[in-house]
């Protein structure tokens, strides 16, 4: 130890415990300062530094317990005149949290690395920390890369300053205001993180300020980062409403009903929806629905497709109206059943206005039936249904042109052994088919013995009808576009001749408008398509895409119910493969413990606001089993603005202010005084002063 640091010694190491140690500090230490070469430094203060020197390099410790203790020095009378100071002891408990090792190539400078798995011996000096030190512990210094945006043009001469920046500044250090938090850009954005706390805490603020802070990065131009909120609360339009200005950066909002101008309509056509995306929406049950579901998704592509399946619409129209004829419900509504059906599932052989012959039963072939009250010369499929006294005339005829024969014996229309072709998502069909197609498939069903499907999926049909029914879904109703351009659109790109082109960082669906159902849907089937859409990119891993997820307590539950388990893997999958694709993970919740093991447990960062539920507490307390006690438990007291930041991304635990968001999010909170002290009976539209936006 050189003379200087002697002279930074406030005290020994006395006990030393596994995770631990206690210092006793030098008995002319009065007040936990000491006066150093440059300042005056004052280290009790909880969740500041000291360093140990061990071998060659330092130990760093974080302070986390400062305690007074009496010494055995027996009563003095007050006329002996000894102060009370010297009767106590002072100590510190620290906690090692990593190293500071001198540079190879210049050993005044350190390299600090987090974690410790050395113990220093007793009576080890313990030394304030100094400058130099905390900048290696923060990292100071900012490490930007000067690339060549044309290596092939500028090859003798470059002069494009293309910055490629390594750390991004969050916020400042609670501890040492005037150390800025840094993150280090590859580790915290090529890796899931989370931003956990209460509300009003500020995670919204946090998410909108960290992209403020990127996009406002100098010389340079994040053109290539593409977000994609998920705007659950209708917050962040405002966010980054100035982002544009003057910078290559585009912004695109999308929102469900809206009419503002530079809002474009939120479109998710039903068709981009696979089986498990349409359980969900249905909420089909996985044993007796989700079949069904399948046969009639499969059945509304079929009769929409323009290839040519006519053997299977034959096959289902011949073994669907032939049970319809058959059962036991009245001859009207056979008719009215068989010409809603035909109505809409028709093909060139089995249709309403087919004419057709058909064998009697004295084996002739005969093209005349008595309908009605007349004959007529040819008889086709709408006059066979004609009611007459209650009862439909050309039964017999109809099933046996349905059923009838080839000269070798095998049914025209009706397919031994059929296959029901599987439903494949991208397929258009008309939403307002559903429901047709969802009698058709269980017509089907009845027509192969099973009796009571239809009760047991009186829920689906319910559900059909009201999704049909109601204008919140009309997002979904959509018959038109096409997959491929959606999603483009969807990662910022935009394709001419075969050639992809960037044209959009920010991708924002506010999806405030509607039902929690819908946002578990919206989110899930959205989140699988960017999914598809960053797994087609080549070279793979090329096009990192950052998927911010807010509120995500909400459709990425811990405990999935039933089928919704299927659907709401994507959020899994997409934490355990995701990164190996580009598609990253940012979810924001106020609830950790509700939220999927699955994805937080894959999250490499994380920014944790103010918390106050012990359950909470209790998850962070497990997801991070570095963090010491003293932090967690100034967890629920954190200010507004103020987290907690760890993970591979910074160099250590830190507690941090977060820089201002500007503009902020459209979050405030409510300004309650102003909104109840006014004038009796004051109007709601006149004088509202709309909460201000940050200027
Ligand atoms: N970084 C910040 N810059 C400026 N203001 C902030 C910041 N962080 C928090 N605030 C203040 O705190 C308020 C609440 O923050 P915010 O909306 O981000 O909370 P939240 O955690 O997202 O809440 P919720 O869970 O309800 O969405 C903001 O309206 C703002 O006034
Ligand atoms: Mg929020």
């Amino acid at each position: 130890m050189n003379r200087e640091d002697k002279e930074r010694v406030i005290g020994k190491v006395v006990a030393i415990n596994s995770d631990r140690f206690t210092v006793e500090l030098l008995s002319g230490i009065d007040n936990f300062n000491i006066s150093g070469f440059d300042d005056i430094h004052y280290f009790a203060q909880l969740n500041s530094y000291v360093v140990l020197p061990y071998q060659n390099y330092f130990i760093v410790s974080e302070v986390s317990g400062v305690r007074e203790k009496e010494l055995n020095v027996p009563f003095s009378n007050p006329k002996e005149q000894i102060l009370s100071k010297i009767t106590t002891g002072k100590y510190l408990e620290i906690l090692p949290i990593g190293t500071l090792k001198p540079l190879d190539d210049n050993p005044n400078y350190y390299k600090f690395d987090f974690g410790v798995s050395v113990y220093p011996a007793l009576y080890t000096d313990v030394l304030y920390i100094k400058e130099k030190e905390l900048d290696a512990i923060f990292n100071v210094e900012e490490q930007i890369e000067i690339v060549c945006e044309k290596p092939n043009e500028h090859k003798e001469k470059c002069d494009c300053e293309k910055r490629r920046y390594k750390t991004l500044s969050i916020g400042t250090s609670t501890i040492f205001p005037d150390y800025e938090v840094k993150i280090d850009i590859d580790k915290f954005f090529a890796g899931h993180s989370a931003v956990l706390g209460n509300t009003g805490s500020g995670k919204s603020c946090t998410i909108s300020s960290i992209l403020q802070s990127i996009f406002k990065l100098s010389n340079h131009s994040a053109v290539g980062s593409t977000f994609i909120v998920f705007d659950v609360n209708g917050e962040y339009k405002q966010a980054f409403s100035e982002i544009s200005e003057n910078t290559d950066i585009e912004v695109n909002n999308f929102c469900i009903g809206s009419t503002e101008k530079d809002v474009q309509e939120f479109e998710l056509p039903h068709w981009f929806l696979t089986i498990d995306e349409w359980a969900l929406l249905l909420q089909a049950t996985e044993k007796t629905q989700l079949p069904i579901l399948r046969n009639a998704l499969g059945l509304a592509a079929i009769f929409n497709s323009e290839n040519d399946v006519k053997e299977l619409k034959n096959h289902i129209l011949a073994t669907c109206i032939s049970e319809i004829l058959r059962d036991e419900t009245s001859s009207p509504s056979k008719k009215d059943r068989i010409t809603s059906i035909l109505q809409k599932f028709n093909t060139e052989e089995i249709n309403l206005s087919k004419e057709f012959s058909f064998i009697d039963d004295d084996g002739k072939t005969q093209k005349k039936i008595q309908i009605d009250r007349g004959y007529v010369l040819d008889i086709n499929v709408r006059n066979c249904l004609t009611v007459h006294y209650g009862e439909i005339k050309g039964i017999n005829q109809l099933i046996s042109y349905l059923e009838q024969k080839n000269a070798d014996a095998t049914s025209v229309f009706i397919i031994d052994n059929f296959q029901m072709p599987s439903y494949e998502k991208y397929q258009k069909f008309n939403f307002n088919i559903i429901e047709d197609a969802l009698d058709l498939a269980l017509l089907y069903e009845e027509a192969h013995g099973n009796r009571h499907i239809r009760d047991y999926c009186s829920s689906l049909i319910t559900r059909v009808k009201s999704i049909k029914d109601r204008n919140d879904f009309n997002f979904l109703k959509k018959d038109d576009g096409n997959i491929s351009d959606y999603k483009n659109k969807l990662i910022g790109l935009n394709e001419v001749k075969s050639q992809k082109f960037k044209t959009s960082q920010i991708t924002i669906i506010d999806i405030s408008a509607v039902e929690d159902e819908i946002v578990e849907v919206i989110s899930c089937v959205i989140s699988r398509i960017i999914y598809e859409s960053v797994k087609e990119i080549i070279p793979r891993n090329s096009y990192p895409v950052n998927l911010i997820l807010e509120e995500a307590h909400r459709y990425i539950s811990h405990n999935p119910m039933g089928t919704f388990l299927k659907a709401n893997k994507i959020f899994d999958s997409i934490a355990k493969e995701g990164r190996k694709f580009g598609l990253l993970l940012l979810v924001s919740s106020q609830r950790p413990s509700e939220l999927s093991k699955t994805v937080l447990s894959q999250c490499s960062n994380f920014i944790v606001h103010r918390i106050q539920n012990p359950e909470d507490l209790s998850h962070i307390r497990q997801i991070t089993p570095h963090i010491s006690e003293t932090i967690l438990r100034r967890m629920p007291s954190i200010p507004t603005q103020h987290a907690l930041v760890f993970g591979h991304s910074v160099n250590l635990p830190t507690t941090f202010k977060v820089h201002e968001a500007k503009p902020l999010p459209k979050s405030d909170n409510n300004r309650i005084s102003e909104n109840w002290f006014r004038q009796k009976g004051f109007s709601l539209t006149e004088n509202v002063e709309t909460p201000d936006v940050e200027e």
